[in-house]
């Protein structure tokens, strides 16, 4: 058995027998960069700095002689031989790599879920070659003839092998993007897609206890990221508060109680600020926080929701002691451009 070192945090990351290095990171919850993992692409590439290795085949366009020499190995393919491999690759220089934003990348609405009276859900599948997210980001969304305002929509869902974006999006009852989604977007119609856009992605560092604060369709983004910690076997719990007006507006309640009942270490809390209802608890995340979880030194926060929500929990979190460096939110404003990626937070060519 043997296990990675990451430097400079030092942590040790324990494998089992056989795996590769990007394989005992996955799944001790590390995002490392990856696209072939079969040794072709190089977007796996780090720098060895102490212990032995088989590198196992790999192109030379992926890995080339100079970058052997320097000690680069590809992780997807890379088994360590020594019992520890240390590996340059700290909290910080863990943060995933964004993917580059693509223009106008044309779906088609494969299903269609009213989630609420004012929720609709659209799933949609590239036609071409699928766009490539992390889990809590958002695209642009316009109609192929390009009539409507491109906005901004989270995607609800961790990244699928056959490329399917889920979005919830509310009507707005002024917003021409919305109405006409909820008004034209049906299984079968083709829509343009932009992105993946935003940075409000999970820190593949934290090894903490996770509390994911929403409001309305803030709950997507949590729930990209939810899905895909969930699924990468998170140890720590993860609590998601969900704050709706009344109990129509608690929505994707199945996803919710399967995830319940799959991981122990996973909660949701709904509270309506509407209605009072049993079983439901009542009130606003902000009032209800300090009750709930009166020190979240330890917690790592995510929030999405109106700005007006997010700023109202940040000053509840940081009252209890959450610390601003585990801090990552998501405020939707209606006109907001895209934030793109700078270059340096990209995967690089
Ligand atoms: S993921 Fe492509 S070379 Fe490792």
């Amino acid at each position: 058995m043997s296990a990675i070192r990451l430097s400079p945090s030092g942590k040790l990351v324990e494998g089992k027998p056989g795996e590769t290095v990007l394989e005992t990171l996955e799944n001790a919850g590390y995002a490392l960069q990856n696209n072939c993992r079969a040794g072709a692409c190089g977007e796996c590439k780090v720098k060895v700095l102490d212990g032995e290795f088989d590198q196992g085949m790999v192109l030379d366009m992926a890995l080339s002689q100079e970058e052997r020499a320097q000690g680069y190995g590809l992780m997807c393919m890379c088994k360590p031989l020594s019992d520890e491999l240390e590996i340059d690759w700290g909290t910080d220089d863990a943060k995933p790599k964004l993917f580059p934003p693509r223009e106008n990348v044309r779906c088609v609405v494969v299903d269609r879920i009213e989630r609420t009276p004012r929720i609709a859900e659209i799933r949609l599948r590239p036609v071409g070659e699928a766009i490539r997210f992390w889990p809590g980001q958002y695209v642009s969304l316009s109609d192929t003839q390009k009539t409507i305002t491109p906005r901004s929509y989270s995607i609800a869902n961790a990244p699928r092998p056959d490329g399917e974006i889920v979005l919830q999006i509310t009507r707005v009852p002024d917003g021409a993007t919305s109405n006409w989604v909820h008004d034209n977007a049906t299984p079968g119609s083709m829509i343009n897609l932009s992105g993946p856009y935003g940075t409000f992605i999970g820190d593949p560092g934290t090894d903490s206890p996770v509390l994911c604060l929403a409001a309305g369709t803030g709950l997507a983004p949590i729930m990209g990221l939810t899905d895909a910690a969930l699924r990468r076997g998170f140890k720590q719990p993860v609590h998601l508060l969900f704050s709706a007006r009344t109990e129509a507006d608690v929505y994707c309640k199945g996803m919710m109680e399967l995830w319940n009942v799959r991981h122990r270490r996973f909660k949701f809390i709904p509270t309506l600020t509407q209605e009072e209802k049993e079983g439901f608890q009542q009130g606003r995340i902000p009032e209800l926080l300090p009750k709930q979880y009166p020190d979240l030194s330890k917690h790592a926060l995510y929030i999405a929701g109106s700005p007006e929500f997010v700023d109202d929990c940040i000053k509840a979190a940081k009252a209890l002691g959450a610390q601003d460096e585990m801090i990552h939110t998501e405020g939707f404003f209606d006109q907001s451009a895209p934030v793109v990626p700078t270059a340096d937070q990209l995967v690089s060519a």
